[in-house]
């Protein structure tokens, strides 16, 4: 088969594995009062969008860090806060000022999880072909090999998908730890 044509099903064979994983729930989901990571993620878009740049990592009256603080370097916050510019268009009341806390509707889930899904098909699924593409002395079979272990690999679809997260694009050591 052509190159391209098994690259191709390898992307879709990842893409599909990772909607599947997608529809299953997440942690902390109807768990008052923290709920889990998903909630962290909204809360994230709630604060960037409606608090100042300056405000973001200090705690305030509208910004309390005790409650999923943005503990994230700013390329993560610059991330939320195009999330929620998205998400503000779609429906305000998902990232409104104190009122969005523990938002869950089936709409919104499904808006979180393409924010994964498109999050992955721009940036990392990119640079995975890139790098099996050049990996140097190596047959055309191989390559292709290498990409789908590497998008097929578990542990970042159920992270991502499953737990609720972006370790693709924000690889961090913290991811790790929970
Ligand atoms: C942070 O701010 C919240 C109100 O947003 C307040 O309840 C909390 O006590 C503050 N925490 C600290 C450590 O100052």
């Amino acid at each position: 088969m052509e190159k391209w044509s098994l690259i191709t099903i390898t992307v879709l064979l990842g893409l599909i594995v990772r909607w599947s994983v997608s529809f299953g729930s997440y942690s902390g989901a109807g768990k008052p009062p923290m709920y889990g990571d998903y909630e962290a993620q909204r809360h994230w878009q709630e604060v960037t969008y409606n608090l100042p740049i300056k405000e973001w990592y200090f705690n305030t009256s509208d910004n309390n860090l005790q409650y999923w603080g943005l503990d994230y370097p700013p390329l993560t916050a610059y991330h939320s806060l195009l999330c929620a510019y998205v998400a503000k268009l779609i429906n305000p009341n998902w990232i409104a000022l104190h009122t969005s806390r523990g938002y869950e509707s089936q709409p919104h889930k499904l808006f979180m999880r393409a924010t994964v899904l498109i999050a992955d098909l721009l940036v990392y699924i990119p640079a995975v072909i890139l790098y099996c593409c050049c990996l140097k002395e190596t047959s055309t079979k191989k390559k292709i090999a290498s990409a789908l272990c590497i998008l097929l690999y578990p542990g970042l679809i159920l992270i991502d998908y499953g737990h609720f997260q972006y370790p693709s694009i924000f690889f961090k050591t913290k991811e790790f730890q929970f």
